[in-house]
């Protein structure tokens, strides 16, 4: 059994990392911390995890083959040295996502320049190879996973594109803040970020793409819808065939009807699950097409995505602990 530990396991990034640990044949979930809630049960925080054993701790003193950091940015650079050496680490944070002269471009300053090297860009979908040989990887942002998804198969046919991203409130974690109580947040359609979002950082390093987003905070709980906007001439038979690049990943599915309402991705069909559902629409008179990208923001978007990060990492099936379809109706 794989021996794995949440740090940061109050969080909703936490809460889902322990549940589909706490499900996954191969491992044993050794520890689980949360400076705020130490020995109480993780089920105080997490109420759907009634039932399961466990309790928060605050030390780092465990034994774990693997650690998962699910801890704001700026964090996991300052607590990552405790585990290198002894555990493999899977960072949810920003922190190892970017070359160094991208993290100065969109965060600042990085207090360990010297380790993110060293630290795999864990998309399974472009990395799954090196991914297999890391020790250390870390974990695509949610609205970057959707995004390079949808733009990876054109990138040599645009240098920028337009993307609009509609948001899911549990993307912004369970800090309480006033942007995210219940009279502020509900029923909104809110512009978060119009320009310099920091996960274009991730989208430019690994697609070349100048990617303008625009994040929209809408009224769901989980999920994200990317939509992709490039120039794009050619044949629609073309466009198809650059998106069935994806042909054999298990956690893609090209949505390709031709009628109907869901004949479009919607974050309502995959919650629950590490699918990413990817469609496209192509307007040929004026050279444009539209690629969408929907995923569940805390399992692709993050403890999914981690996990068949971790799979790759300890030799397993990829798809261990994650062989499940969505919840509907949701
Ligand atoms: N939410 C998403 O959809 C999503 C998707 C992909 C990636 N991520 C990334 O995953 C990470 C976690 O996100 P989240 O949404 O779960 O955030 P969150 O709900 O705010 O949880 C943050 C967690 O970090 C812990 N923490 C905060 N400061 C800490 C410190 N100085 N030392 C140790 N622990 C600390 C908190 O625990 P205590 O305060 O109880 O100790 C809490 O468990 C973030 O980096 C986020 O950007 C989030």
């Amino acid at each position: 059994m794989i021996k794995a530990a949440v740090v940061g396991g109050s969080g909703y990034i936490g809460g889902e990392l322990i549940r589909l640990l706490a499900m996954h044949p191969e491992v044993e979930i050794t520890a689980v911390t949360s400076r705020r809630f130490a020995g109480k049960k993780v089920h105080k925080v997490h109420p759907n995890l009634r039932g399961l054993d466990l309790r928060f701790r605050s030390d780092y003193e465990f034994d774990a083959d693997v650690v998962f950091l699910a801890v704001p940015h700026g964090t996991s650079m300052k607590i990552v040295e405790q585990f290198l050496g002894s555990s493999k680490i899977i960072d949810m944070s920003a922190d190892f996502r970017l070359r160094s002269d991208l993290y100065r471009e969109y965060y600042g300053e990085h207090l360990r320049p010297e380790l993110i090297e060293e630290f795999v860009y864990g998309l399974p979908e472009l990395h799954r190879e090196e991914i297999k040989k890391a020790e250390l990887v870390a974990n695509p942002g949610c609205n970057a996973t959707a995004t390079i998804l949808a733009l990876y198969p054109f990138r040599d046919v645009t240098e920028e594109a337009i993307v609009d991203l509609k948001v899911s409130s549990s993307a912004g974690g369970r800090r309480e803040n006033v942007a995210s109580i219940h009279p502020e947040r509900s029923h909104v359609v809110r512009v978060y970020k119009p320009f310099h979002h920091r996960h274009e950082g991730e989208v430019i390093q690994e697609t070349g793409v100048r990617a303008m987003f625009t994040v929209h905070s809408v009224d769901i709980v989980r999920g994200i819808l990317s939509t992709v906007y490039f120039p794009f001439e050619g044949s629609l038979r073309e466009l198809l065939k650059r998106l069935l690049v994806y042909r054999d990943e298990p956690f893609i599915r090209l949505v390709t009807d031709k009628g109907g309402l869901q004949r479009f991705p919607d974050p309502k069909y995959v919650l629950g699950s590490n699918f990413v559902d990817i469609g496209f629409a192509y307007d040929k008179e004026n050279s444009r097409a539209i690629v969408l990208s929907a995923i569940d923001n805390l399992i692709k978007g993050g403890s999914g995505q981690a996990i068949q990060n971790m799979n790759l990492m300890f030799g397993l099936d990829e798809r261990t602990g994650l062989d499940y379809y969505p919840l509907y109706p949701v």
